[in-house]
């Protein structure tokens, strides 16, 4: 029978909530390139777009993967010297209980693999607010509710204690603890994951550490792995090559699965099977962990002096601003700005970007506490390209709001 109508194919009505504000922004920035500028991208958490390039050694321990023909599949929990040496990561970061470790594509798929292979509808799972916006949207995708906890900007972005304590209950299966903090640079006190680990025991929670940026802590605060002051508590910790070792277009992450070996047991099969049904991660690229993790990191002295000095002029020049007040990040690349401003921060993100080509991502994407307004900046640029790109924002500020 001849088809006579075209009908819409309507996807899944759960993507609704699924959202990833830092690549949706893209619309308003390709109208404005269209007209013939040039945009200041202090948007995407990319440091190979700026002047940070992946180690030559890790470059080369690729290429000759490839070379030799490791263009097949691998193994799904990872080739054997990259489990070893992640392995040997674990016990630096002086994470003692280590039952399991994996590799993945990313950290992006750690994540997914991790809440599908914990979660069932009607349960849910601790995220901070504002968030990584994966985290979100891959619990959209399981039809799992959010349950968000905030991060506290009066106490430079610690987590809320008493907001995760009013907001645990007999569904939550576990916490997300983002450590350095991706969008606000905060660093969680040894204190703050004690106390956080207390809560884990008391309601039989897994904890989900994503460390991705361990290694770039700007001042002398020492990082403290979750799993190390927590050897007991059912964690998996998330670490990768994208932040490092410059290297995000590699895909590239593992998790690290600890605590007591009978209670995360039943949880790691989980995760077993679903590491098994997507076959394995990119397979020449797992050739580059053992020598990222095991071989020379003098490439992070000058990322950190780089990042240093990016975020002391963003902070300095972000709290001349009126109407901006901006807690300084203690690790990532990331500052997260509050504006008191009569608007969303949506629109003056989208003024931004078409006023003044400068593309920062608002802080309602992220989420934030009612009433309050943000915007993230990722501080990767030069310091001539952030200079310009606050003096841009300054001017806006005055133009619109006095
Ligand atoms: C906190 C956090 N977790 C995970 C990821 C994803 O990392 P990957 O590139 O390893 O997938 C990012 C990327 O920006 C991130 O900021």
């Amino acid at each position: 029978m001849p088809i006579t109508q075209t009908r819409e194919i309507t996807p899944a009505s759960r993507l609704a909530n699924v959202r990833y504000a830092i690549r949706d922004l893209a619309c308003y920035a390709d109208e404005v390139t269209k007209q013939g500028h040039k945009i200041l991208p202090l948007n995407i958490g990319d440091p190979n777009v700026f002047d940070f390039v992946t180690p030559s050694h890790l470059i080369e321990a690729v290429y000759a993967a490839m070379r030799e023909n490791k263009n097949g599949y691998a193994p799904s929990s990872g080739i054997t010297q990259a489990v070893e040496a992640i392995r040997g990561e674990a016990a630096k970061k002086g994470i003692t209980t280590v039952q399991d470790v994996f590799v993945t594509s990313g950290v992006s798929e750690t994540v997914d693999l991790c809440l599908a292979a914990l979660l069932n509808p009607g349960e849910d799972l601790l995220t901070p607010c504002p968030d990584y916006p994966l985290y979100s949207a891959v619990l959209a995708k399981l039809g799992i509710g959010l349950n968000a906890y905030y991060l506290n900007e009066d106490d430079g972005w610690q987590p809320d204690l008493d907001d995760i304590k009013r907001k645990i209950t007999p569904r939550t299966r576990g916490i997300v603890l983002i450590n350095p903090n991706n969008p606000t640079g905060s660093v969680c006190t040894r204190a703050m994951l004690e106390e956080i680990a207390e809560l884990a025991r008391r309601h039989n929670l897994v904890i989900l550490a994503d460390e991705i940026y361990d290694k770039l802590i700007l001042d002398d605060d020492e990082h403290v792995a979750f799993a190390a002051v927590a050897p007991d508590v059912p964690t998996v910790t998330f670490g990768g090559l994208s932040k490092n070792y410059l290297a995000p277009g590699w895909r590239i992450g593992w998790g690290i699965v600890s605590g007591d070996a009978a209670a995360v047991k039943p949880y790691n099969d989980g995760i077993q099977k679903l590491l098994r049904a997507r076959l394995c991660a990119n397979h020449p690229e797992q050739y580059a962990i053992k020598p990222a993790l095991e071989g020379p990191q003098d490439h992070l002295i000058e990322v950190r002096r780089k990042l240093r000095s990016r975020r002391d002029l963003t902070v300095k020049m972000c709290n001349a601003m009126p109407r901006v007040h901006c807690v300084s990040p203690r690790g990532a690349f990331y500052a997260f700005p509050s504006i008191d401003i009569p608007e969303g921060d949506d629109v003056f993100v989208r003024e931004l970007i078409l006023q003044k080509h400068v593309m920062v991502v608002h802080g309602s994407g992220f989420g934030q506490k009612p009433g309050t307004q943000h915007f993230r900046i990722v501080f990767l640029p030069d310091e001539k390209t952030l200079e310009k790109a606050y003096a841009a924002i300054a001017e806006l500020m005055r133009e619109r709001y006095f």
